[in-house]
Protein backbone atom coordinates (compact mmCIF):
# COMPACT_ATOMS: atom_id res chain seq x y z
CA UNK A 1 0.00 0.00 0.00
CA UNK A 2 3.08 2.37 -0.74
CA UNK A 3 3.96 2.75 3.16
CA UNK A 4 7.17 1.82 2.74
CA UNK A 5 9.84 4.04 4.31
CA UNK A 6 13.83 3.87 3.75
CA UNK A 7 14.86 0.40 5.57
CA UNK A 8 18.32 1.81 5.18
CA UNK A 9 17.82 4.81 7.32
CA UNK A 10 18.15 4.32 10.93
CA UNK A 11 15.60 5.35 13.42
CA UNK A 12 15.48 5.73 16.96
CA UNK A 13 12.51 5.56 18.91
CA UNK A 14 12.74 6.06 22.38
CA UNK A 15 10.33 3.64 24.31
CA UNK A 16 8.49 6.13 27.37
CA UNK A 17 8.10 2.74 29.42
CA UNK A 18 11.16 4.03 31.63
CA UNK A 19 10.20 7.79 31.23
CA UNK A 20 8.87 9.42 35.16
CA UNK A 21 5.23 9.11 33.86
CA UNK A 22 4.32 12.11 36.54
CA UNK A 23 6.29 14.26 33.41
CA UNK A 24 4.94 12.64 30.58
CA UNK A 25 4.57 15.72 28.17
CA UNK A 26 8.06 16.73 29.29
CA UNK A 27 9.56 13.37 28.22
CA UNK A 28 7.83 13.09 25.48
CA UNK A 29 9.24 16.55 24.62
CA UNK A 30 12.95 15.78 25.45
CA UNK A 31 12.96 12.95 23.44
CA UNK A 32 11.43 15.22 20.74
CA UNK A 33 13.53 17.80 20.59
CA UNK A 34 17.04 15.31 21.01
CA UNK A 35 15.69 14.39 17.00
CA UNK A 36 14.14 11.06 17.65
CA UNK A 37 12.37 9.75 14.74
CA UNK A 38 9.62 7.58 16.58
CA UNK A 39 7.80 7.45 20.20
CA UNK A 40 7.59 4.37 21.30
CA UNK A 41 4.36 2.90 23.25
CA UNK A 42 4.31 -0.16 25.06
CA UNK A 43 0.87 -1.92 25.55
CA UNK A 44 0.55 -4.63 27.99
CA UNK A 45 -2.36 -6.74 28.78
CA UNK A 46 -1.37 -8.83 31.88
CA UNK A 47 -2.43 -11.66 29.75
CA UNK A 48 -0.05 -11.69 26.79
CA UNK A 49 2.82 -10.75 29.24
CA UNK A 50 2.47 -10.54 33.16
CA UNK A 51 2.48 -6.83 33.66
CA UNK A 52 -0.28 -3.92 32.60
CA UNK A 53 1.22 -0.97 31.36
CA UNK A 54 -1.33 1.86 29.96
CA UNK A 55 -3.83 2.37 27.27
CA UNK A 56 -5.53 4.50 25.08
CA UNK A 57 -5.32 7.43 27.66
CA UNK A 58 -2.16 7.43 27.72
CA UNK A 59 -1.45 7.04 23.98
CA UNK A 60 -3.42 10.16 23.04
CA UNK A 61 -1.75 12.08 25.83
CA UNK A 62 1.59 11.33 23.78
CA UNK A 63 0.21 11.91 20.67
CA UNK A 64 -0.42 15.36 21.80
CA UNK A 65 2.64 15.99 23.30
CA UNK A 66 4.57 15.70 20.08
CA UNK A 67 4.69 16.19 16.75
CA UNK A 68 6.27 12.70 16.01
CA UNK A 69 4.27 9.66 14.63
CA UNK A 70 3.89 6.65 17.26
CA UNK A 71 5.02 3.11 17.27
CA UNK A 72 1.91 1.24 19.03
CA UNK A 73 3.66 -2.15 20.51
CA UNK A 74 0.71 -3.88 21.37
CA UNK A 75 2.05 -6.79 23.89
CA UNK A 76 -1.91 -7.87 24.55
CA UNK A 77 -4.11 -10.76 23.56
CA UNK A 78 -6.30 -10.57 20.38
CA UNK A 79 -4.55 -7.41 18.90
CA UNK A 80 -6.99 -7.50 15.70
CA UNK A 81 -9.94 -6.57 18.43
CA UNK A 82 -8.03 -3.43 20.26
CA UNK A 83 -5.71 -1.71 18.25
CA UNK A 84 -8.16 0.42 16.13
CA UNK A 85 -9.01 1.89 19.53
CA UNK A 86 -5.65 2.96 20.10
CA UNK A 87 -4.03 5.06 16.85
CA UNK A 88 -4.07 8.56 17.66
CA UNK A 89 -5.17 10.88 15.31
CA UNK A 90 -2.59 11.28 12.26
CA UNK A 91 -1.33 13.69 9.91
CA UNK A 92 -0.88 13.50 6.04
CA UNK A 93 2.92 13.68 6.93
CA UNK A 94 3.46 10.51 8.54
CA UNK A 95 1.86 7.25 9.75
CA UNK A 96 1.42 5.57 12.64
CA UNK A 97 2.59 2.15 13.04
CA UNK A 98 0.53 -0.21 15.00
CA UNK A 99 2.71 -3.57 16.28
CA UNK A 100 1.67 -6.54 17.45
CA UNK A 101 2.83 -10.20 18.20
CA UNK A 102 2.58 -13.24 16.26
CA UNK A 103 2.46 -15.54 19.14
CA UNK A 104 -1.08 -13.60 19.95
CA UNK A 105 -3.08 -13.92 16.79
CA UNK A 106 -5.23 -16.10 15.22
CA UNK A 107 -5.40 -14.40 12.05
CA UNK A 108 -2.28 -12.34 11.09
CA UNK A 109 -2.78 -11.84 7.96
CA UNK A 110 -6.10 -10.01 8.30
CA UNK A 111 -4.76 -7.79 11.25
CA UNK A 112 -2.15 -6.45 9.22
CA UNK A 113 -4.81 -5.83 6.38
CA UNK A 114 -6.79 -4.04 8.87
CA UNK A 115 -4.00 -1.78 10.51
CA UNK A 116 -3.06 -0.92 6.67
CA UNK A 117 -6.62 0.45 6.34
CA UNK A 118 -6.38 2.17 9.28
CA UNK A 119 -3.54 4.25 7.35
CA UNK A 120 -0.85 2.97 9.91
CA UNK A 121 2.14 1.23 9.16
CA UNK A 122 2.07 -2.37 10.12
CA UNK A 123 4.23 -4.56 11.88
CA UNK A 124 4.83 -7.92 12.92
CA UNK A 125 6.97 -9.10 16.55
CA UNK A 126 8.62 -12.03 17.16
CA UNK A 127 9.63 -13.37 20.71
CA UNK A 128 13.03 -14.55 21.04
CA UNK A 129 11.58 -17.74 21.42
CA UNK A 130 10.03 -18.01 18.24
CA UNK A 131 11.83 -18.96 15.22
CA UNK A 132 12.03 -16.72 12.25
CA UNK A 133 10.50 -18.97 9.79
CA UNK A 134 6.98 -18.58 11.60
CA UNK A 135 7.11 -15.13 9.73
CA UNK A 136 7.94 -15.60 6.19
CA UNK A 137 4.00 -16.35 4.75
CA UNK A 138 3.72 -12.56 5.99
CA UNK A 139 7.17 -10.46 5.11
CA UNK A 140 4.99 -9.43 1.62
CA UNK A 141 2.73 -7.70 3.66
CA UNK A 142 4.64 -6.22 6.39
CA UNK A 143 6.09 -2.51 7.11
CA UNK A 144 8.05 -3.67 9.88
CA UNK A 145 9.44 -6.61 11.54
CA UNK A 146 10.41 -6.43 15.09
CA UNK A 147 12.90 -9.13 16.75
CA UNK A 148 12.41 -8.88 20.26
CA UNK A 149 16.13 -8.61 21.63
CA UNK A 150 14.50 -9.44 24.82
CA UNK A 151 11.52 -11.79 26.58
CA UNK A 152 8.57 -9.02 26.38
CA UNK A 153 6.75 -7.76 29.06
CA UNK A 154 9.07 -5.20 30.91
CA UNK A 155 12.11 -2.95 30.12
CA UNK A 156 15.76 -3.00 31.67
CA UNK A 157 16.45 -6.34 30.79
CA UNK A 158 19.53 -7.39 29.47
CA UNK A 159 20.02 -8.02 25.51
CA UNK A 160 19.82 -11.18 24.52
CA UNK A 161 23.37 -11.48 22.30
CA UNK A 162 21.67 -14.73 20.54
CA UNK A 163 19.67 -12.76 18.79
CA UNK A 164 21.82 -11.12 16.55
CA UNK A 165 21.83 -14.38 14.54
CA UNK A 166 18.29 -13.56 13.59
CA UNK A 167 18.39 -10.03 12.81
CA UNK A 168 20.99 -10.92 10.05
CA UNK A 169 18.91 -14.08 9.31
CA UNK A 170 15.95 -11.68 8.19
CA UNK A 171 18.38 -9.20 6.63
CA UNK A 172 19.06 -11.77 4.44
CA UNK A 173 15.57 -13.16 3.54
CA UNK A 174 14.40 -9.44 2.76
CA UNK A 175 17.28 -8.78 0.16
CA UNK A 176 16.64 -12.65 -0.95
CA UNK A 177 12.91 -12.01 -1.47
CA UNK A 178 13.62 -8.08 -2.37
CA UNK A 179 11.22 -6.57 0.10
CA UNK A 180 11.63 -3.11 1.99
CA UNK A 181 10.54 -3.93 5.73
CA UNK A 182 12.02 -2.51 8.58
CA UNK A 183 13.93 -4.35 10.89
CA UNK A 184 13.43 -2.91 14.38
CA UNK A 185 14.91 -4.11 17.91
CA UNK A 186 13.27 -4.00 21.29
CA UNK A 187 14.92 -4.59 24.90
CA UNK A 188 18.49 -3.95 26.20
CA UNK A 189 19.35 -1.51 23.27
CA UNK A 190 22.39 0.85 24.46
CA UNK A 191 25.01 2.36 21.99
CA UNK A 192 26.51 -1.00 22.79
CA UNK A 193 23.82 -3.16 21.83
CA UNK A 194 22.62 -0.67 18.76
CA UNK A 195 25.71 -0.77 16.89
CA UNK A 196 26.08 -4.80 16.95
CA UNK A 197 22.36 -5.03 15.97
CA UNK A 198 23.23 -2.03 12.95
CA UNK A 199 25.97 -4.46 11.96
CA UNK A 200 23.52 -7.45 11.52
CA UNK A 201 20.76 -5.49 9.64
CA UNK A 202 18.84 -3.96 11.85
CA UNK A 203 17.90 -0.03 11.57
CA UNK A 204 14.63 0.95 13.79
CA UNK A 205 16.23 1.03 17.47
CA UNK A 206 14.15 1.38 20.46
CA UNK A 207 15.44 1.98 23.72
CA UNK A 208 13.84 2.69 26.78
CA UNK A 209 16.36 2.15 30.15
CA UNK A 210 19.69 4.15 28.06
CA UNK A 211 17.78 7.03 27.12
CA UNK A 212 15.16 7.60 30.21
CA UNK A 213 16.94 5.81 32.99
CA UNK A 214 20.02 7.99 32.06
CA UNK A 215 20.52 11.60 33.41
CA UNK A 216 20.77 13.17 30.21
CA UNK A 217 18.36 11.58 28.09
CA UNK A 218 18.84 14.11 25.31
CA UNK A 219 22.42 12.85 24.84
CA UNK A 220 21.62 9.28 25.27
CA UNK A 221 19.53 9.76 22.28
CA UNK A 222 22.45 11.43 20.70
CA UNK A 223 24.53 8.61 21.61
CA UNK A 224 22.80 6.01 20.04
CA UNK A 225 22.01 7.72 16.93
CA UNK A 226 25.72 8.03 15.94
CA UNK A 227 26.05 4.53 16.67
CA UNK A 228 24.33 3.44 14.06
CA UNK A 229 24.82 5.93 11.15
C1 LIG B 1 9.70 -4.65 26.54
C2 LIG B 1 9.20 -3.47 25.74
C3 LIG B 1 10.26 -2.48 25.42
C4 LIG B 1 10.89 -1.83 26.60
C5 LIG B 1 12.34 -1.69 26.30
O1 LIG B 1 8.72 -5.62 26.65
O2 LIG B 1 8.65 -3.90 24.52
O3 LIG B 1 9.85 -1.53 24.48
O4 LIG B 1 10.36 -0.57 26.90
O5 LIG B 1 12.95 -1.23 27.42
P1 LIG B 1 14.51 -1.30 27.64
O6 LIG B 1 15.15 -0.45 26.60
O7 LIG B 1 14.64 -0.78 29.02
O8 LIG B 1 14.93 -2.75 27.51
ZN1 LIG C 1 8.25 -2.34 22.97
Amino acid sequence: MGLHLDHHKSLVAPSILACDFSQLGAEVGLATSAGADRIHCDIMDGHFVNNISFGSVIVQAVARSTELPLDIHLMIDSPQHHFPGLIPPSTSSFFHSVIFHIEASQCVSETLRSIHDQRCLAGLALNPETPLFEAFPFLVNLDLLLIMTVYPGSGGQDFLPEMLKKIRAAAEVRAQKRLGFHIAVDGGICVETAAKCHLAGANVFISGTAIFGTPDPLSAVHSIRSSVT
